[in-house]
């Protein structure tokens, strides 16, 4: 509100979905409105009025005996403000009324345009009303801002009780894929896999896998996207697992990818310790002194160095940098910010509205800070091709782990999850 300055801001969360008929998906607040508001419940939107006399508005569902037999609590109005510490609280049935007056008169409003058609049409719908007022003197805001501008600022800096949520969520994914590698056989289907995965999120408390999972054997994990998750696993290959869960509105998010026989090739191994010494190189670049691109850059130096001495790329580091020849192999870039989103809000280069020192830095890529947290995830997919020798084909790795920056560098919030060779085949067959 303090950042508003004198304007109104209308946050809606998310609509209820139906998957067929009269059944619901699992219900998924807005991110936005949880996090300005910690309130869970669908049919909800929060008001903000900025400017002198700052001031919260939640709309939420009535209580009603009669649907909460069958559908379970609700707050009601009363209660939510009570207990969220709203200033005030409405039926949402009072939404249309209570907006109007307070929208009358605003010189700007704060709403996320062009997110949801049915909530553009509402909005609209309200400025249009208040014009046709314009001759007892009322006057419509003529500036529209997208309140997520705002919004993705605060969010990419983690509180200390935000920290707290994403070191739990991201013990309860280690976990799981510790229990993954302990569990995985020859043989076993891959939603078996996946299922041990589901378990351990549901059975540790977290609301919901964070995203599909990935469980890729063999040839699947070139396809960066695969979630059918229903091949066989056979002996001799790799298996990797993208797998997060959500707890409380926070995401982890972990790619470990080990033998299914529980033993690496020589082959496999050659490429998973290229992976990893990438992927710890990227690491070491995660803290105050550097940018959002450095651990990029580091991973990408690591990877093509390796690519060349493997003879999956050919020339000098520089050339095939230049060319891009290693994009072959390595596709994607080295992380995104992680939070309540999995690809969770920010800008990864400095908003204009930003001046800063650290501006100045290698092409305007915005500097680490403390309280910023990314996944940090090299891989390398090698497809079957004339140019690659036979041994590495169908070899897909990633490693990812979810990082928090700190004052003095930075913390792995998912090195419980086994990533060395050694441990790896250790826990395998123990
Ligand atoms: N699981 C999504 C990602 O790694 O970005
Ligand atoms: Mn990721
Ligand atoms: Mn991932």
């Amino acid at each position: 509100m303090a950042n508003m300055g004198a304007s109104l801001a209308i946050i809606p969360t998310s609509p209820e979905v139906i998957r067929n008929r009269d059944s619901h998906y699992p219900y998924r607040f807005d991110s936005y409105f949880y996090y300005l508001t910690g309130f869970k419940e669908p049919e909800s939107v929060l008001v903000l009025l900025g400017g002198d006399q700052p001031k919260s508005i939640l709309f939420c569902r009535d209580k009603d005996i009669e649907r909460e037999i069958w559908d379970g609590f609700r707050y009601g109005a009363d209660a939510a403000r009570e207990q969220f510490g709203f200033d005030e609280a409405y039926s949402i049935n009072e939404l249309d009324t209570v907006v109007l007056k307070l929208l009358a008169n605003q010189p700007k409003l704060y709403f996320s345009l062009g997110e949801s058609a049915v909530w553009d049409t509402r909005v609209t719908g309200w400025l249009n009303t208040l014009r046709s007022q314009a001759r007892t003197g009322v006057s419509v805001p003529d500036d529209i801002s997208d309140i997520r501008k705002l919004v993705d600022e605060m969010r990419l800096y983690k509180s200390p009780f935000e920290q707290e949520i994403m070191r739990q969520s991201a013990n309860i994914a280690a976990a799981a894929h510790n229990r993954a590698m302990q569990f995985a056989k020859p043989n076993m289907m891959e939603y078996e896999v996946e299922a041990e995965f589901l378990h351990e999120f549901y059975r540790k408390g977290a609301q919901a896998p964070a995203y599909t999972s990935i469980v890729a054997g063999g040839a699947n994990a070139c396809t960066l996207h695969y979630n059918a998750n229903n091949c066989v696993l056979n002996a001799g290959d790799l298996l990797l697992i993208d797998a997060g869960c959500e707890l409380d509105g926070y995401a982890s998010d972990i790619t470990r990818t080990f033998p299914v026989n529980g033993k690496f090739s020589g082959a496999q191994k050659d490429v998973y310790e290229l992976v990893l010494a990438s992927q710890l190189a990227a690491i070491a670049k995660v803290n105050t002194s550097n940018h959002w691109n450095a651990p990029h850059e580091a991973a990408l130096d690591v990877l093509i160095q390796g690519f060349i001495d493997l003879k999956l790329c050919k020339g000098s580091k520089e050339a095939v940098l230049e060319s891009g020849d290693y994009r072959q192999f390595y596709m994607h870039r080295t992380g995104h910010w992680l939070g309540l989103d999995v690809h969770d809000a920010g800008e990864y280069k400095y908003p204009k509205s930003i001046s800063s020192e650290l501006k100045s830095q290698s092409d305007n890529w915005r500097a680490l800070e403390p309280g910023m947290t990314l996944t940090v995830e090299p891989g390398c997919y090698i497809r079957p091709a004339d140019n690659v020798p036979e041994a590495f084909w169908n070899i897909g790795i990633r490693i990812e782990d979810d990082v928090l920056v700190t004052q003095d560098g930075c913390e792995v919030l998912t090195a419980k999850a086994v990533k060395s060779v050694a441990d790896i085949e250790v826990l395998m067959n123990a």
